[in-house]
């Protein structure tokens, strides 16, 4: 049983709260896992060449290359992506897109899998749950479990955030609000999150201890998939 986790925010891991929400789930499953971070690499959105109808093998040559085989042997993924203008960041949005090379014919390589979905704003990650669990379902992943946390915005940093007009502090408390330390997100200090975040993983190592069948999930989701594609016409 190996577990894929994928943070997809561009900061460090030390103070990304999606790294740190993806770990946790990670830890939580008792199961083997690998842990990348998006931060830094080279991954372009699709480009609708149509050079993988073939083989469900993308022809872009960057570092999705790699990625696509640890994708290709995970049992299960737990995705985390940060919220940027209520939407999940541009890198895990290139990543997302790129598994349209395994959406071709009897490309059945990721069909009936398992995926936990993570995600972190300056508010909340809902948005970003939604949208991971959207792209996961196209493939036929089940999101067995969102996980959404609050993480510091940049204007808690960027030293002029307690007077930006712009900035998310302005913005909740209005201009002149003074920030204490304590105020600045932290999702490993949300008792909340940090629960969600292990009973997410507990419940993704019981579902594929549990005689996890890629078979039945499979169905299931073409039929949420259908559903989806009737109501949307
Ligand atoms: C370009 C940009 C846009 C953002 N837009 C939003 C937003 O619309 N809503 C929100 O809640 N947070 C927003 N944020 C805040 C981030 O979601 C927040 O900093 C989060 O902690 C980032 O996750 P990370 O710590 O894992 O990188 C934005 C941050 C950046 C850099």
């Amino acid at each position: 049983m190996k577990i894929l986790g994928i943070s997809g925010s561009t900061r460090k891991p030390e103070t990304s709260g999606t790294y740190r929400l993806v770990k946790e789930v990670l830890e939580s499953t008792g199961c083997e896992y690998e842990l990348i971070s998006l931060r830094g690499k080279r991954i372009s959105g699709c480009i609708a060449c149509l050079g993988c109808v073939e083989d469900n093998i993308c022809v872009i040559e960057d570092d999705m290359a790699d990625l696509r085989e640890k994708i290709v042997d995970a049992d299960a993924y737990v995705i985390g992506a940060p919220n940027f203008f209520t939407c999940i960041n541009g890198l895990t949005h290139a990543l997302m897109e790129r598994l349209y090379q395994f959406r071709h014919r009897e490309g059945d390589t990721l069909w009936g899998k398992l995926a936990v979905a993570v995600g972190v704003g300056g508010s909340n990650g809902d948005i970003c749950c939604d949208q991971i669990e959207q792209f996961m379902a196209y493939n036929f992943i089940e999101t067995i479990a969102k996980v959404s946390g609050s993480g510091a915005a940049c204007c808690y940093y960027c030293g002029y955030g307690e007077t930006c007009r712009v900035g998310a502090i302005v913005m909740m408390h209005g201009e002149g609000y003074k920030i204490k330390e304590e105020e600045i997100p932290d999702v490993t200090k949300c008792p909340q999150s940090i629960e969600s975040a292990q009973k997410a993983g507990q419940l993704l190592a019981e579902r594929l201890k549990n005689n996890h069948d890629r078979q039945a999930v499979t169905q299931k989701m073409q039929q949420v998939m259908m559903e989806k594609f009737k109501e949307s016409t």
